[in-house]
């Protein structure tokens, strides 16, 4: 069953930034700060082991992976530029009372 973790405060990660958290699974997730809305998605890239938060570089709602170019959509986790061709699992965010929460 789908359940909703807070993950860290909306201030925690300033705009055009990413940070990476740790869900209670032990997966680890970047979240992004897109002009003020968040997103959040694997913090491992789909193409090799670079950490998306910090390896990553966000550019509107795309992340670029700095090992190869690759990118990603952070709202969807789709691939958008090669070689990353493997989508990355994208989750529901929502902003409760300063707090970002993930879905997982
Ligand atoms: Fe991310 Fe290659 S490891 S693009």
């Amino acid at each position: 069953m789908a359940e909703w973790v807070k993950v860290c405060s909306d201030s925690d990660v300033p705009e055009g930034e990413i940070r990476a958290y740790t869900l209670p699974d032990g997966v680890v997730i970047a979240v992004y700060n897109v002009d003020g809305n968040f997103h959040a998605t694997d913090d491992t890239c789909s193409h090799g082991e670079a950490s998306l938060s910090e390896d990553g570089v966000l550019d509107g709602c795309e992340v670029e992976c700095s090992w190869h170019f690759g990118r990603f959509n952070v709202e969807t986790g789709m691939p958008c530029a090669s070689p990353c061709s493997i989508p990355i699992r994208a989750y529901n965010v929502r902003v409760i009372d300063g707090y970002v929460n993930v879905e997982c």
